[in-house]
């Protein structure tokens, strides 16, 4: 496996494989790896015959410069995971190589990034939509793989790429969960024994949700899913949306057949979590 800082390096073993006829698939991410990461990898390893995955804590998209600086770093149990899977080329880029200039790439991201994510971390988006830009420009790839963990900023990337018309596949792959529901995250390491306790409540809640009983009051849901939420200890909603899963947009009422998502962020001591789930209502009749 190749460890590679630079982009000149990068470029000429993309060039190659490229020139072989190789596919390239790529897995973007902040490091500190875990089985969501891993899930990744071999969604890529599958479609592909080569995969690049990148390791890059970026600073743009932390809206608060506390979270940017408690953000774990495992490089070395990152390194040995990647390479146990069979990555063909690791990504290890120093900021200055990202950002060799700060003009911003300005995305239309059709309202995208207005919801839920975007309200409560302003300028999370437009770092993270800068950042993948800037990453595909460098890696090229045939093919990339985002968690639908992060469901909207799936979206966002989606609507990204479409915009810039940039010649890449994006594929998604399902959240990966600890063994009691809790979505894996990098910043789990985080939660104290306590707050790891009460963590597995935020999908314990989300699944018992019986959407039949809020068809015609989306909103009600959402409150009742908030006190729920709230009523666990260390838990404090930031947020709780149905969104239909298609434009994140909050319906006034559930359709059946359609497809929406419980979009939620939690703070569980002093870490923010995210989850979704998403259902859809049949009409059994
Ligand atoms: P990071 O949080 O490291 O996540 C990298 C990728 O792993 C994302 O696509 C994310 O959705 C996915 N992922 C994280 N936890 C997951 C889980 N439990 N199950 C499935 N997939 C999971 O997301 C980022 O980094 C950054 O914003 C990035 C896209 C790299 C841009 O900086």
């Amino acid at each position: 496996m190749k460890i590679v800082s630079n982009n000149s390096e990068l470029d000429s073993l993309v060039f190659e494989w490229k020139s072989l006829g190789y596919k390239v698939g790529f897995v973007p991410t902040m490091g500190a790896l875990h089985q969501g990461h891993m899930s990744l990898v071999r969604l890529s390893r599958s479609d592909n015959p080569k995969t690049i995955v990148s390791i890059f804590v970026n600073p743009t998209q932390f809206n608060d410069t506390k979270d940017l600086e408690k953000y774990p770093r495992t490089p070395e149990a990152d390194v040995s995971m990647l390479e146990n899977e069979g990555v063909d080329l690791v990504f290890y880029p120093e900021v200055e190589t990202i950002y060799p200039d700060k003009n911003l790439h300005e995305f239309n991201l059709d309202g995208l990034d207005l919801p839920m994510e975007g309200k409560f971390r302003p300028g999370h988006f437009d770092g993270v939509a800068d950042v993948v830009y800037r990453l595909f420009s460098m890696v090229k790839p045939d093919r990339a793989y985002f968690g639908e963990k992060d469901y909207q900023q799936l979206k966002i990337i989606q609507q990204m790429t479409k915009d810039a018309n940039l010649p890449v596949e994006i594929h998604s792959g399902d959240i990966i969960r600890e063994a009691d529901g809790l979505a894996m995250s990098s910043r789990n390491v985080r939660l104290s024994e306590d707050e790891r306790m009460h963590a597995n409540q935020i999908f314990a809640i989300l699944k018992a949700f019986d959407s039949d009983k809020f068809q015609n009051s989306p909103k009600q849901g959402e409150k009742y899913l908030e006190e729920k939420l709230n009523a666990i200890k260390h838990l404090k909603t930031e947020y709780v949306s149905i969104v239909e899963d298609e434009t994140m947009k909050e319906p006034d009422s559930l359709l059946n057949d359609v497809s929406y998502r419980i979009c939620v962020a939690v703070w569980c001591g002093d870490v923010r979590l995210i989850d979704n789930l998403r259902f859809v209502i049949s009409n059994n009749y």
